[in-house]
C-alpha cells in the first residue's frame, strides 16, 4: 500500500473517529437536557402533593377546631353534627386540591361561623400550622413516589415577615433563597401574603448524571472499543508494512549471499570441463577445494533459513546433555579467531564459570555462542577487540561477549531480536546478514529458561550477557 493512501486513510478514519465522539457528546447532551426537564416536572408534581397534603392536614385541624368551638355554642349544634359527618366522611377521601377547596366552600365558607371563627383563631403563625417533620416526611414520601432519591434541604420562607421561618440544618441560606425551587404554601389562603416552600437539592447534578450511568458507560466503553480497534488496525498495517520491506530486504540479501557461491561453483565447474586447462592434481584439489567450500557455506545459509522456519512454529526438539561450556566457547572462538587476526583483531577469554558443565542442547548452544561472536566480528570493522567471559550466579552461568564495534542506537536495541530485522545502514552495504541470527539466539535462551540482554552505545560497542540455568 502507498504510503500517502495508508497516511490519508488514517486521516480520514481519525476525523470520522473525532466526528463520532462530538456526536455522541451532543447526543448525552440532549439527553440530560431531558432529563433535567423531567426531574423538574417530577420534583413539581411531587411538591404539589406535598402542598396538597400540607393544607389538607391544616384544614383537618381548623375543622376540629370548629367542631370543638360550636359544641360548647348549643345555637350551632346542628351545623356540628353535619361537619362532624363531612370530616369523617367526605374529607378522608379528597385526594386534589380542587376537592379539598369545594369541601371548604360548602362547610367552612357557607357557615356563618366562618368570621367567628377567624376571630376565634386569629391569625396564625405558618410555623405553627406546620412542623419540620412532617415537611420532611412528606417530601422524602412524595420523592420516593416519583423515584427521586437526591438529597434535599427545604425551608419556609415567611413573605410578610421577609425570612426564613424553617430550614433544613446546615443548609445555606443564600442558596435556598436563590438556588431553590420555590413552591406556595397553602394556596386556598387567599387573603393572606402566600408563604413558600423552598426546596433545593444540593447534588441535583450528580443525581442527574447517576441516572444517566448507564448510557454514559456503553457510550464511552463504545468509544474506547472504536479508539482501541483502530489503534490495533494502525499499529497492524505499519507493522505489516514494515514486515513486508524487512521481508523483500531478506529476499535481496538471500539471493545474494546465494549469488556468490553459486557462480563461484560454476566457474570452478567450467574451469574443470576446460579442455585447455591443464589438469594436474593440484588444480583439481584447488578447484574441488573451492566447490567444496562454498557448498559448505550453501548449505550452512539453507540450514539458517530453514532452521528458523522451524523456530516460527515453534517446533524445537532439545536434545540435551550434560557438557562443558568452556570447551563449546574456546572451540567457535578459535574458529572466528581467524577472521578476527586477518582485521588485526583478537579474541581474550576470561573464563571463569566454575563448575561449567550444563545441561543443554550443545548443538544449539555451539550456534548460540557463533552467532553472538560472528556479529562481534562482523559489526566491528577496525581492530575488533572481542572479550569472551563466564561467571557463576546463583543457579547458572553468566556469559558475556563484549565488542568494540559500531553500536547499536537506544531504539534499534528493542529491535534487533525481532526476526528478520536488520539496523538500517542506509547505503552501506558492508554488513551481510539474514537479521536471523539474533531472534534464533533468543529462542534458543528461552527454550533453555534463560535471558539475555544487552548494553551498547554507538560506535563505542556492545555487550551480550547470556544467563543460562545449570539445568533447565
Ligand atoms: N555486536 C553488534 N554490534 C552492532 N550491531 C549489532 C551487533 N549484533 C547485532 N547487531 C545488529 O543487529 C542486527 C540483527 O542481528 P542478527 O544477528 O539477528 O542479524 P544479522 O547479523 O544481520 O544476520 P545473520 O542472520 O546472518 O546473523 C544486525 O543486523 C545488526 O544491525
Ligand atoms: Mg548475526
Amino acid at each position: 500500500m502507498n504510503k500517502k493512501f495508508i497516511i490519508f486513510i488514517i486521516g480520514l478514519m481519525s476525523m470520522a473517529l473525532l466526528a463520532l465522539v462530538f456526536i455522541q457528546g451532543y447526543w448525552i447532551n440532549n439527553a440530560m437536557i431531558v432529563r433535567q426537564a423531567n426531574f423538574v416536572r417530577s420534583v413539581n408534581e411531587a411538591v404539589d402533593g406535598v402542598v396538597f397534603r400540607l393544607e389538607k392536614s391544616d384544614l383537618a385541624g381548623r375543622l376540629q377546631s370548629t367542631i370543638n368551638y360550636l359544641s360548647d355554642s348549643p345555637q350551632y349544634m346542628a351545623h356540628d353534627d353535619s361537619i362532624y359527618d363531612a370530616l369523617n366522611h367526605e374529607f378522608r377521601d379528597i385526594d386534589n386540591s380542587g376537592e379539598l377547596e369545594a369541601f371548604y366552600n360548602k362547610y367552612i365558607l357557607s357557615l356563618e361561623v366562618k368570621d367567628r371563627q377567624r376571630i376565634h383563631e386569629g391569625f396564625q403563625l405558618i410555623e405553627k400550622r406546620l412542623t419540620y417533620n412532617l415537611i420532611d416526611s412528606l417530601l422524602r414520601t412524595e420523592l420516593h413516589k416519583k423515584s427521586i432519591s437526591a438529597k434535599f434541604q427545604f425551608g419556609v420562607f415567611s413573605t410578610e415577615r421577609g425570612k426564613m421561618v424553617l430550614r433544613t440544618e446546615g443548609s445555606d441560606l443564600s442558596v435556598l433563597l436563590e438556588g431553590a425551587y420555590a413552591f406556595t404554601l397553602f394556596p386556598g389562603d387567599l387573603l393572606e401574603e402566600p408563604d413558600y416552600l423552598m426546596l433545593y437539592f444540593p447534588n441535583e447534578r450528580g443525581f442527574l448524571i447517576g441516572q444517566m450511568a448507564g448510557l454514559l458507560v456503553i457510550s464511552i466503553s463504545l468509544i474506547l472499543i472504536i479508539i482501541f480497534s483502530f489503534t490495533y488496525t494502525v499499529l497492524t498495517i505499519y507493522r505489516q508494512k514494515r514486515l513486508s520491506e524487512m521481508k523483500n530486504d531478506f529476499i535481496n540479501n538471500m539471493t545474494h549471499e546465494f549469488k556468490t557461491p553459486i557462480s563461484t561453483i560454476s566457474l570452478a565447474c567450467q574451469a574443470l570441463k576446460d579442455k585447455d586447462v591443464i589438469k594436474t592434481e593440484n588444480v583439481y584439489d584447488a578447484y574441488i577445494g573451492v566447490i567444496g567450500e562454498e557448498n559448505l557455506r550453501l548449505g550452512a545459509m539453507a540450514e539458517k533459513i530453514l532452521q528458523s522456519a522451524v523456530l516460527e512454529k515453534r517446533q524445537l526438539e532439545l536434545n540435551k546433555e550434560w557438557f562443558d561450556i568452556h570447551e563449546v566457547i574456546a572451540d567457535v572462538v578459535s574458529k572466528i579467531g581467524i577472521q578476527v587476526q586477518i582485521k588485526d583483531g583478537n579474541i581474550c577469554t576470561d573464563l571463569n564459570a566454575e563448575p561449567s558443565k550444563i545441561h543443554a542442547d550443545k548443538v544449539h548452544f555451539t550456534n548460540l555462542i557463533n552467532n553472538l561472536l560472528d556479529n562481534a566480528n562482523k559489526y566491528t570493522p577496525q581492530k575488533p577487540k572481542i572479550g569472551v567471559s563466564t561467571e557463576n550466579v546463583k543457579t547458572g552461568i553468566m556469559i558475556s561477549i563484549e565488542d568494540n564495534g559500531i553500536g547499536i542506537s537506544k531504539k534499534n536495541q528493542k529491535k534487533i531480536f525481532d526476526k528478520l530485522f536488520r539496523v538500517p545502514m542506509g547505503d552501506l552495504h558492508d554488513f551481510k546478514g539474514f537479521g536471523l541470527g539474533l531472534s534464533y539466539v533468543k529462542v534458543i535462551v528461552e527454550y533453555h529458561k534463560g535471558s539475555i540482554w544487552l548494553e551498547s552505545e554507538l560506535k563505542k560497542g556492545t555487550k551480550f550477557d547470556v544467563f543460562l540455568p545449570y539445568e533447565s
